[in-house]
């Protein structure tokens, strides 16, 4: 199904990270005429602005917040007020918290769900109506290599994923052949705000964000784009996705496995007050970045315009780290021999694990 020539293209979350990288790419490439959502006004209005200078011919940013259904009606009504039709629509909003379970407030593990999972039927619904009446459209739903793996530490994140996937590919099929498809996209880790201030930390320690295997926003939007071009189940996108046939194959191990490696990054850094991050209620107004670090290095000078041109470059500007995924695969291959050997030599595989976890900790006291 080809998209249309200057598509409307509807993303939530686009005030930041990959939503945002994907909005820009969208306007550049396609000059799509966009309708963003976030639940900063400046921002989002911000975002807008910076879509209509790379080149969409018309883009409004609507404050909205995913996690209310009316808000979320009032988007789409928004987007059909403005252009008429919705050609796609990307599910992007996402948050979450770390720490141990039972110290993380009900109120964060609540508002992570409603909002990644809460927020994408939601988009969903409203948008479907509209699609089908056209008999055509594309709903591309953003979810992470969480929805194919177990994370200790990161329990509603990742059960918010794994739901996020069962409605994509349930919904799927349900409305194949009536001209809609849905379609999710899986990252790694990807180098935006979300991993260096949004993310609630209720581990009690600092987390390391600099310098970990990670993807480009920039990346992931690339996938975005091609998928509402070429629309297919699913894309898998970072290397670490290695590591999900162990699971399959050793769903015991690579959970024990992960426990003892989250706890090992997650626990050992130097003690810090826990930070609810923007699960709950957005932080600074108006800032809008894709990258994690890109503040610290250029933010002073004009966001906007260093957003705007980095992403044309595909980089964010000079000095900031390339993200690289190399780590990630080499993670990957670690986990699919460690599954490998479960299945051939589960002894053998059972003492590598105790070892692993008795050097790692899991975290638990
Ligand atoms: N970064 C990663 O490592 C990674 C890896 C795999 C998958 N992903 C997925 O990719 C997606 C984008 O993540 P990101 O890293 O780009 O995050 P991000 O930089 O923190 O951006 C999150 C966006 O969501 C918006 N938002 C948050 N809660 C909202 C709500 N309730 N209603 C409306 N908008 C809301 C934020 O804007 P406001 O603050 O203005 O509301 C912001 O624009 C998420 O689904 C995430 O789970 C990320």
């Amino acid at each position: 199904m080809a998209l249309p020539r200057s598509p409307v293209v509807v993303i939530t979350g686009a005030s930041s990270g990959i939503g945002l990288a994907t909005a820009l790419l969208f306007a550049r490439r396609r000059a799509a005429r966009l309708v963003l959502c976030g639940r900063r006004h400046r921002a989002i209005e911000a975002a807008a602005a910076a879509c209509e200078r790379v080149g969409s011919p018309r883009a409004i940013g609507l404050a909205a917040d995913m996690r209310e259904p009316a808000a979320v009606e009032a988007l789409a009504r928004g987007a059909l007020r403005e252009f008429g039709r919705i050609d796609v629509w990307v599910n992007n909003v996402g948050v979450g918290a770390v720490g141990r379970f039972e110290e993380i407030p009900l109120d964060t593990h609540r508002a992570t769900l409603a909002a990644n999972l809460g927020g994408v039927l939601h988009g969903c619904h409203a948008a479907l109506p509209a699609m089908l009446r056209q008999g055509r459209g594309v709903i591309v739903n953003l979810g992470s290599i969480g929805s194919r793996l177990p994370q200790p530490f990161a329990t509603s994140y990742i059960a918010s994923k794994w739901g996020l996937a069962g409605l994509t590919e349930s919904l799927r099929h349900e409305v194949r052949g009536r001209g809609v498809e849905v379609c999710g996209v899986y990252p790694t880790i990807v180098d935006t705000p979300a991993i260096s201030r949004h993310r609630g930390n209720f581990t009690g320690h600092a987390l390391r964000t600099a310098g970990l295997p990670a993807l480009s926003p920039e990346r992931v939007a690339e996938a975005v784009l091609d998928v509402a071009e070429r629309p297919r189940r699913a894309v898998h996108l970072g290397a670490a996705h290695l590591a999900v046939p162990a699971f399959w194959m050793a769903p015991e191990l690579a959970g024990r496995l992960s426990a003892a490696l989250a706890g090992r990054a997650l626990f050992r850094g130097p003690p810090e007050r826990h930070d609810p991050g923007a699960v709950e209620a957005p932080m600074h107004a108006s800032r809008v970045e894709t990258r994690a670090h890109a503040s610290r290095a250029v933010m002073p000078a004009n966001p906007l315009r260093v957003v705007t041109r980095g992403a044309t470059r595909g980089e964010v500007a000079a000095g900031v780290e390339r993200a690289d995924d190399r780590g990630g695969a080499r993670w990957g291959l670690a986990a699919l021999a460690a599954g490998a050997l479960w299945l051939l030599a589960p002894r053998a595989a059972a003492q590598a694990m105790k070892a692993a976890v008795r050097e790692g900790g899991n975290g638990i006291r």
